[in-house]
């Protein structure tokens, strides 16, 4: 990833900032970026900035909402002059209220569509002249809520969306050289879970070793950034240590 420029949304912390530091090790220049200034995540993105720069890497840290248009192209036009090009866009930063999806205000509705589904296309839609021109990538996450049923978890439904826009835009960006596929995280212990556990009855009864940690997501995400992913074209990777493929289990072995 030596003179590659990878941008993250929503890298301040959780799987984000994992996959941040994962790229600078592997010699790539950072983008960080995060939504609210002033707290404890800017704070923690600092820091990661700070531990990238120490590396000998260049990183930049940009506050920016993905969803919202203007602070989406301040989020590229920022990358651009301070960074000088984009190759791979990972688009990680997701917000939504946990609560089943009848019972959602519609306020609540516009911000889990504004940020989980538009924002991503307004970041796709704003990093493209850049990766026509390094021929770059883009990786979208995902969770298990794309195929399966999650207690209070509308986010499901914006994840499944996008994994469709990862395999139609597979399709139409192929002319412009960009690659785009997806990494289906399982269960992340994140700040997000804090609160998914407050609505998941008995999560705490799934053996730890099915828990995935943030480090494992950076590695598939790192694998698709670079060269060796060039025959994965439009594809989401599941990687939850196998949580999806039994319906039942009591222990790892
Ligand atoms: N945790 C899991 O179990 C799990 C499993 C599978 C997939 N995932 C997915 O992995 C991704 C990261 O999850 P996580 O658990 O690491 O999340 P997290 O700990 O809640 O961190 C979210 C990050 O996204 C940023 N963000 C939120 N809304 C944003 C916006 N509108 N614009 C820009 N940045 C924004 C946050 O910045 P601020 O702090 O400034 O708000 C923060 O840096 C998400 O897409 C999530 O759906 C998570």
């Amino acid at each position: 990833m030596k003179k590659k420029v990878v941008l993250i949304t929503g890298s301040s912390r959780g799987i984000g900032n994992a996959i941040a530091r994962k790229c600078a090790e592997a010699g790539a220049d950072i983008a960080i970026n995060y939504r609210r200034a002033g707290g404890t995540s800017q704070a923690a993105g600092e820091a990661l900035c700070r531990e990238i720069q120490a590396m000998g890497r260049k990183a930049i840290m940009v506050q920016a909402d993905i969803a919202v248009k203007e602070s989406v192209k301040k989020l590229f036009q920022d990358t651009a002059e301070k960074l000088g090009r984009l190759d791979c866009l990972v688009l990680n930063a997701a917000r939504a209220p946990f609560k089943p999806i009848h019972k959602l205000f519609e306020r609540e509705l516009k911000q889990l569509v504004e940020t989980n589904y538009m924002g991503n296309i307004y970041c796709i839609q704003e990093s493209l002249s850049m990766l026509e021109e390094s021929s770059g990538k883009i990786v979208f996450i995902s969770s298990l809520g794309s195929r399966f049923y999650n207690p209070a978890y509308p986010l499901g439904s914006m994840k499944a969306a996008m994994e469709s826009v990862v395999r139609d835009s597979a399709e139409t960006l192929r002319e412009k050289n960009i690659s785009i596929n997806g990494v289906c995280g399982g269960l992340v212990k994140t700040d997000s879970f804090k609160v998914l556990r407050q609505y998941w009855e008995n999560i705490d009864m799934l053996p730890e070793e099915l828990f995935v940690e943030p480090d494992e997501m950076a590695d598939v995400v790192l694998f698709l950034c670079g060269p060796e992913s060039r025959g994965i074209s439009g594809q989401t990777i599941v990687v939850d240590k196998g949580l999806s493929n039994t319906l039942f289990r009591t222990s790892g072995k």
